[in-house]
């Protein structure tokens, strides 16, 4: 038996829809612990592209539950248009997909008070993805949210619409009528009777699947430098996605945790505001983003680029418990000459080798890089560490040592085979 818990250990979009898919062969199931419509998983079927935003990835494992845990926050107009991509491709979830009834429903109203809070924070703004996930959360917060399993009582959920608009009215002076927000009503309406068919609890199979001795894949979405309490607040999502989320967002606890793969890009990007102490504002970081194809897939907004910094990768490591660093778009540096990766920082003259302390310092900062030699060839098709050029296999060696944690995983290209296990 064992947990398998995917992580990302950045601020998001660090692909980890790969190592989900290359640990998706023998699961029993696939869960979801916090987050919702503001991830973004691109997959592949048939050679068609698949976003998924709140069913986890594994869904494409037809043997597998997909169970949508408590700590999530469920936006049911997102969530029907999934469920009717994947009934188009065949991959209709039907009687193995479960939402907690205890997850936090997202309204037509949570995504209106994104907007109008970053409309009016002006340049202060977070740069959110606008799906409504921080009012959602900050309802949950406040012991005011509507959960899943109230979805049963429309009476209820329109007396909860007609509050939230007289929010939007008193907060933000916005003068919209209920009229005229027909159509996003009636749409949330249709959903809910859609996804009600999949509200039940899930704790009994969860234990009974993990006394069994059967494997369960869980999911993070965004990364620890997004997690509302490890990241760099206030520029962070309203979510735990650090492991810590896990054991609040679904009826696991921490013993059960066997593998923990946290998940690097060969180098670092951000979608949003706020800090990032390694990023370049030149033409490394527009090659980065050209060659990485560097758009957020929720958003579509050209996400920002920088060197690896091994000093949050050894915060991630140590916060997240990881055991298995899995580093992704390494094929994105192949033309580089000479690759850099923070090693440690500076700041009001004092070097810093770690982040304890000074996370809301993050900004002021300054980087000590290590040069490393570019390797300048393609590294696609090879599938094994040693048949990697010998700079490729120097600049993983000093991630590694640097990281305090083992590669296990390396891809080195969009395809699912490409991809070195160790
Ligand atoms: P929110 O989660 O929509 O409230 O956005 C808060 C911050 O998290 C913003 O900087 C977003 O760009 C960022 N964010 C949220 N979800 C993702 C994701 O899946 N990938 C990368 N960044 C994300």
């Amino acid at each position: 038996m064992s947990v398998n818990i995917v992580l990302g250990c950045q601020w998001g979009d660090e692909g980890k829809g790969k190592i989900v898919d290359s640990l998706s062969s023998d699961i029993q199931a696939v869960a979801r612990f916090q987050g919702g419509a503001n991830a973004g998983h691109t997959i592949y079927r048939k050679g068609e592209k698949i976003v998924l935003h709140q069913i986890p990835s594994g869904i494409l494992q037809k043997a597998a539950y997909c169970f949508l845990g408590h700590g999530m926050v469920i936006d049911p107009v997102g969530l029907q248009e999934e469920l009717e991509a994947l009934v188009k491709y065949d991959l209709a979830p039907e009687h193995r997909l479960a939402i907690s009834p205890y997850a936090t429903i997202i309204t037509p109203f949570h995504k209106e008070l994104d907007r109008l809070r970053e409309e009016a924070a002006g340049t202060a703004s977070i740069g959110t993805t606008r799906k409504g996930i921080g009012p959602a959360y900050a309802d949950l917060i406040n012991r005011e949210a509507l959960k899943a399993w109230e979805l049963e009582d429309m009476d209820l959920v329109s007396e909860f619409l007609t509050r939230q608009l007289l929010l939007t009215q008193k907060l933000y002076q916005n003068e919209k009528t209920f009229n005229e927000y027909t159509a996003e009503i009636e749409a949330f309406f249709t959903a809910v009777e859609t996804i009600r068919f999949y509200i039940q609890d899930f704790t009994g199979e969860l234990k009974a699947i993990i006394e069994r001795g059967g494997n369960i894949l869980i999911e993070g979405a965004q990364g620890l430098l997004l997690d509302l309490d490890y990241g760099t607040y206030p520029y962070v999502t309203s979510s735990h996605t650090s492991s810590g989320g896990i054991f609040t967002g679904l009826p696991i606890n921490f013993t059960m945790a066997d593998n923990v793969y946290g998940v690097f890009k060969a180098y670092v990007t951000r979608v949003g505001n706020g800090p990032f102490p390694t990023e370049q504002f030149n033409a490394i970081g527009k090659h980065l983003q050209d060659t990485g194809f560097e758009f957020g897939a929720t958003t579509g907004r050209p996400r920002r680029c920088g060197w690896y910094d091994a000093v949050l990768a050894r915060y991630g490591v140590y916060i997240n418990g990881v055991n298995h660093i899995v580093i992704t778009k390494l094929d994105v540096l192949n033309d580089l000459p000479e690759i850099k990766v923070a090693v440690a920082y500076e700041l009001d003259g004092k070097r810093f080798d770690n982040v304890f302390g000074i996370m809301h310092r993050l900004g002021e900062l300054t980087p000590v890089y290590e040069t490393l030699p570019g390797w300048q060839q393609s590294i696609s098709g090879i599938s094994t560490f040693e048949d990697l050029p010998q700079n490729t296999q120097r600049y993983l060696n000093f991630l590694e040592e640097q990281s305090a944690c083992r590669i296990t995983h390396i891809s080195t290209g969009v395809n699912r085979e490409d991809m070195i296990c160790r």
